[in-house]
């Protein structure tokens, strides 16, 4: 048996986090083994390489290696395992996030990420990823209002996220069954009854 893997997605600002723990428990309350967890991050070395990548300046190509570094760790120790116990995994960002800040966003080369992206984690893509959309002004306001210091992406001058959010929307176009776009400018309660009917429908 196979679990089912999910991921959340969006530019800064989306508000998609406060939707991932959500969910999670919903699909515990249907009887789910759900694991919570974050990219760049989700294990302890992983963590590590967080903190370094979201405060430290670096290369750009350090940068995208570290990305699968810890995504390679995640994988091995969290993700996989999980899976194959038949249990499921919600991921706050996952290699679409690399896509479209390292590659849309920062100008990587696309075929560098495809090799990496084939090396950490071969065939295996998440079932469903949930993309948070919402024009870069309402973001922006969004991250303005944040009272915590801002990480090195948050600090991105405006061009840089409106890369970021077409690189994204250009991925969910080419792959439209996997990758749902969630208007992310609706009500709490609306984006919520929307992530139900996308899960049940594609998942359970
Ligand atoms: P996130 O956890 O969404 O930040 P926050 O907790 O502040 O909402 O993501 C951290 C940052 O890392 C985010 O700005 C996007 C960036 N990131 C990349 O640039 N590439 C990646 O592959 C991943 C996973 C994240």
């Amino acid at each position: 048996m196979k679990g089912k893997f999910i991921t959340f997605e969006g530019i800064d600002g989306a508000g998609k986090s406060s939707h991932v723990e959500w969910l999670a428990e919903w699909l515990r309350e249907k009887g789910q083994i759900v694991h919570v967890t974050r990219e760049p991050g989700g294990t302890e070395l992983g963590e590590k390489l967080r903190e370094l990548l979201l405060h430290a300046p670096m290369h750009l190509e350090t940068e995208t290696l570290l990305m699968f570094t810890a995504r390679r760790e995640h994988l091995a120790r969290l993700i996989e395992p999980a899976l194959n116990r038949g249990e499921w995994v919600v991921c706050d960002r996952f290699s679409d996030a690399t896509y479209a800040y390292q590659g849309g966003g920062r100008g990587l080369d696309r075929a560098k990420l495809q090799q990496l992206e084939h090396w950490v984690h071969g065939s295996l893509q998440p079932d469903l990823t949930l993309l948070f959309d919402l024009p870069l002004d309402v973001a922006r306001e969004r991250i303005a209002l944040a009272s915590r210091m801002l990480d090195r992406f948050e600090q991105e001058r405006a061009d840089f996220h409106e890369r970021v959010r077409q690189a994204y929307l250009e991925r969910a176009h080419s792959a439209p069954m996997r990758i749902r776009v969630i208007n992310a400018q609706l009500s709490i309660e609306e984006i919520r009854k929307e992530l139900q009917h996308i899960v049940a429908t594609n998942c359970l």
